[in-house]
């Protein structure tokens, strides 16, 4: 299996790398890309790590090689918020960033599995979604934004709340990876009785502004790198496993297809031999939790639309 990774001298890129250079199966190659010229040295101090995965630098003009025969491409390329921004504020740059990485992937492995991490998430995946169409290599069980954060942090949080292990809280987490449509669904972690539900608004609250959170404390170095990392390494060694052909992998991602909510939406994905094969029910929710999964339906809609239309544009200019 090869993983290649975009962006990947940055601050979400070198932990991602790292983590994966640990984990990969052995045998596995890891291509690391970024327009950072010391890329090759980033690969090249990663290398003396002893596991038997083979990590390569690219840099510069080298993007297709970088990608060619990748399995999985991971991508948190692009710029990061600062103090008072929205995700919704880098849409501007990272936009053409994402579709211009994207239509290499089409051309270099139009097969790989592509996670996007670059915010963002809830336009710049239907972006992609639609350069790839034009490129005619369009597999929505392939392509998928990265909102495992959402749930690391709702396992955190959540298991801090019930006063148990981390390992031992289970969260779904739906809707999209900004603000309100970030949505935690307490009500189905087993044991969360014991929450008062009093607290729940605010428990949901601190989740849905956990990145915000970071950039703040950052203040005005970036955003969430090290956990994001954490997130983009668990979720692509889950793809990486479904393509493997391990039964039963399941990661929340979000995805085009299989929620009755949205055309996109992040939900519960069993992955195999072609990406994800199917998506988990919601299940039932509460009456708080069903009046916010109504109210971030537009908000959804509009971004996911700024995608699409932001797409069109780039298609035509850049054919
Ligand atoms: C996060 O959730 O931490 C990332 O999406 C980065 C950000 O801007 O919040």
């Amino acid at each position: 299996m090869k993983v290649a990774v975009l962006g990947a001298a940055g601050g979400i890129g070198q932990p991602l790398s790292m983590i994966l250079k640990n984990q990969l199966p052995a045998g596995s190659e890891l291509s690391l890309f970024d327009v950072a010229p010391f890329t090759p040295g980033v690969a090249k101090d990663l290398s003396h790590i002893p596991t038997d995965v083979k990590v390569e630098g690219f840099t510069g003009d080298d993007l297709q090689k970088a990608l060619a025969g990748a399995d999985v491409v991971v991508i948190p390329a692009g710029v990061a918020r600062k103090p008072g921004m929205t995700r919704d504020d880098l849409f501007k740059v990272n936009a053409s960033i994402v579709a211009n990485l994207v239509k290499n992937c089409a051309k270099a492995c139009p097969k790989a599995c592509i996670c996007i991490i670059t915010n963002p998430v809830n336009s710049t995946v239907p972006l992609a979604a639609e350069v790839l169409k034009a490129e005619g290599v369009y597999d929505k069980h392939r392509l998928f934004g990265v909102t495992v954060l959402d749930v690391l942090r709702s396992e955190t949080m959540i298991a801090q709340e019930m006063g148990v292990s981390n390992e031992r809280v289970v969260v779904p987490v739906i809707g999209g990876h900004s603000g309100t449509t970030i949505l935690p669904l307490i009500s189905q972690v087993i044991g969360s009785e014991v929450i008062c539900q009093d607290k729940i608004p605010q428990l949901t609250a601190d989740i849905q502004n956990a990145g915000t959170a970071v950039v703040e404390a950052k203040a005005g170095a970036g955003s969430a790198t090290l956990s994001m990392a954490a997130a983009g390494a668990r979720f692509a060694l889950k793809v990486l496993r479904g393509l493997m052909g391990e039964p039963g992998v399941v990661e929340y991602g979000y995805t085009e297809g299989g929620s009755k909510y949205n055309t996109f939406f992040a939900q519960g994905l069993v992955f195999g031999k072609n990406g994800w094969e199917r998506t988990l029910d919601i299940g039932t929710l509460s009456a708080y939790e069903q009046q916010c999964l109504d109210a971030l339906v537009p908000e959804l809609d509009g971004n996911i639309k700024k995608g699409v239309d932001f797409a069109k544009t780039w298609i035509e200019e850049n054919k």
